[in-house]
């Protein structure tokens, strides 16, 4: 296999080129004179199995997945994957109002055109899943990010809101803690209104934990409210650090401990989600 790294996941990339034993291809990267975007994938791609590792969250990623794959295709690839650790745009799936684009959709018909399937890392919202023809995976991280907080002795897993309870769940199970969730209610992009759940949190080790943070607004709530009832440890754990508005400056002063997974690689990102893109290529 020839794995072939965007520029938004080349760490991750050579992470899983040497988990598979395959070949982790060099691109050129440059701009033409009028702006537009210019890549050459520097491998002999043909007859070979091609992963194309890397993100959609912002508009030049996208632009460089789709010039990626298309170049992987043009090269004579025999198989053709889209490997997209975090993928962007996957909260907006569904039409909220009139007029607007089922987002998550456009990019999978997109991705669809040049490749053969598509495997990504705890999408936000799984009906993405069924809009493209081809297979289309979604891996969990929840044994790796559970790995990591094992000894460290926490009684409570929390889970923001309901929708992500499973996870606290599933998370608390392997680590042999409780575990609960806050009623939260959206009121804006940047409002959310949460109440506790009935459980005495006073001098407790918590660990909260949510799919992505972007701007914060659901953590730093949540972390506030805990702190007020009293919890003595707060760690957070997210799979998806996008971290708008510096977020991670905020909730890392605010907590004891904040862990993000390496889909979006930053200085809070402990856990590595190579090994399990990697076996499920391998698989
Ligand atoms: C909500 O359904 C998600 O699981 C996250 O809680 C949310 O997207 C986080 O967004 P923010 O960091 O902007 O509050």
């Amino acid at each position: 296999m020839i794995v072939v790294p965007s520029s938004s996941s080349l760490k991750l990339a050579g992470s899983v080129a040497k988990l598979t034993s395959s070949q982790l291809s060099d691109v050129e990267r440059k701009r033409f004179p009028d702006g537009e975007m210019y890549i050459r994938i520097l491998s002999d791609l043909s007859g070979q199995d091609v992963t194309v590792l890397g993100n959609t969250r912002f508009d030049s990623e996208i632009l460089e997945m789709l010039l990626l794959l298309n170049a992987a295709r043009e090269g004579g690839a025999s198989k053709v994957t889209a490997v997209i650790p975090y993928f962007g745009y996957a909260r907006q799936h569904m039409k909220y109002r009139e007029g607007e684009p089922v987002s998550s959709k456009a990019i999978t018909k997109a991705l669809d055109t040049t490749c053969d399937r598509i495997i990504c890392v705890e999408i936000h919202d799984t009906e993405t899943l069924g809009f493209s023809a081809h297979p289309f995976l979604n891996l969990s991280l929840i044994e790796d990010m559970s790995d990591h907080f094992r000894k460290k002795a926490i009684d409570y897993v929390i889970s923001p809101d309901d929708g992500g309870y499973e996870r606290a769940h599933s998370m608390a199970s392997i680590m042999g803690s409780e575990s609960a969730y806050i009623n939260k209610k959206r009121i804006d992009a940047g409002t959310v209104d949460m109440k506790l759940p009935d459980l005495d949190f006073r001098g407790k080790s918590i660990l909260l934990v949510d799919d992505i943070i972007s701007t914060g607004g659901t953590i730093i709530k949540a972390v506030k409210l805990l702190r007020e009832a009293g919890a003595a440890r707060i760690s957070v754990s997210a799979v998806h650090g996008v971290f708008a508005r510096e977020s991670d400056r905020i909730i890392s002063s605010s907590v004891d401990d904040l862990v993000v997974s390496d889909t979006i690689d930053g200085p809070y990102s402990m856990v590595s989600a190579a090994g399990t893109i990697a076996r499920s290529l391998k698989g």
